[in-house]
């Protein structure tokens, strides 16, 4: 979508960096307490009576720790992973192959679940609820279902894009998650952590600086760890300084609150085309050319995080806060509405 170093989307770069530092077990895996705690207690519990897990979804704005969340899983309970993506399952034949090798205790993670067919999706149903596939053998009156079980197995699902998700699906899983934007706290904390595995050393105010701009995202964080490491390791003796860090957040042109060229766009749209809003969704989306749900799910999350946006029943504002940080000045008339 965008190569901005700030965008919060996966690109090729970050593959084998992001194994590296991707956290192996959920003690390693910073914040989101709520789901730590509840996982832990799901893993301990479904150990002890020597099960798999509840089926598991997972939402949430991109590089938040979805897909690490689900190989920790998987390798808490000590089980294969199987990954698949909604996208790459074509026909239903594709997904009765996946399922039919599954093993046991098998964790099969669906990533981009949103992005499953509905004929798919009902091949699904049924191999999530009673462990069964359906196959239809025969044609016309002759055609008939055989019914094949299939070993207990846990489907992990991830989606940036919860909305999109027919409501059978979400049913069909025991537990569902979302992943919030992560404390300053924690990402300084997840930021020290890259430095370490990475061997490098980090002054306080240097994390705290790369902790601001990184969109409360630890797939930035680490983007930036690696941008500001080269840095130190050109311009200083490979120790990150908070100086070092400065000048090549600077020289990589990062907004001081992460926010990247479409979030600007989209807050001067609704400052400029629609005096602030509100503005109804589907305007703003026709405005920016951009697919509602995409604007819904994954870039206001980060607006409203930073108090840029609000959602009122009237449509979306841009706040104060979004006028100062951008820089523009409020009038008159529409001051007295904010
Ligand atoms: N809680 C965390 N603690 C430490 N590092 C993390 C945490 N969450 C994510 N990361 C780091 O951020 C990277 C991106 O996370 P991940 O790939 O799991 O995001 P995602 O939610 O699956 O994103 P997408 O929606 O784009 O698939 C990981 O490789 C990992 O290094
Ligand atoms: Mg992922």
């Amino acid at each position: 979508m965008s190569d901005r170093i700030i965008a919060p989307e996966q690109v090729q770069e970050d593959t084998v960096f992001d194994a590296a530092l991707r956290p192996q077990r959920l003690s390693e895996f910073v914040g989101q307490d709520k789901i730590k705690s509840n996982m832990d207690i799901f893993i301990q519990a479904a150990k002890k009576r020597n099960e798999p897990i509840e089926h598991v979804l997972l939402y949430g704005p991109p590089g938040l720790g979805k897909t690490t969340l689900a190989h920790i899983i998987a390798n808490e309970m000590n089980a294969n992973i199987k990954i698949t993506a909604g996208p790459a399952i074509e026909r239903a034949g594709d997904l009765a192959a996946i399922l039919t090798n599954l093993s046991e205790g098998d964790v099969l993670f669906i990533d981009e679940i949103h992005r499953m067919s509905k004929v798919i999706e009902e091949v699904l149903y049924p191999a999530m609820e009673d462990y069964a596939l359906d196959i239809i053998v025969g044609k016309g009156s002759a055609a008939r279902t055989l019914r094949l079980e299939l070993p207990k197995f846990t489907v992990i699902g991830a989606t940036t894009r919860y909305n999109m998700l027919s409501s059978p699906l979400r049913d069909r899983f025991g537990s569902t998650w979302r992943l919030d934007f992560y404390t300053q706290d924690d990402m300084q904390h997840i930021i020290r952590r890259s430095a370490s595995v990475l061997s490098v050393g980090i002054d306080t105010e240097a994390a705290e600086e790369i902790a601001l701009r990184a969109r409360a995202t630890p797939r930035i964080a680490n983007r930036l760890i690696k941008r500001v490491r080269d840095f130190a390791q050109v311009r200083g003796d490979g120790h990150i300084t908070h100086q070092l860090t400065q000048e090549s957040l600077r020289l990589l042109d990062i907004d001081p609150l992460g926010l990247d060229e479409f979030d600007r766009r989209l807050l001067m749209a609704i400052i400029d085309t629609f005096q602030g809003g509100p503005v109804g969704l589907n305007s703003l989306a026709a405005t920016l050319s951009e697919d509602m749900g995409t604007i819904e799910d994954i870039y206001e999350p980060f607006l409203m995080q930073l108090g840029f946006l609000e959602r009122t029943p009237r449509g979306r504002m841009a706040t104060q806060r979004a006028y100062d940080h951008l820089g523009i000045a409020v009038s008159a008339s529409r001051q007295q509405s904010l």
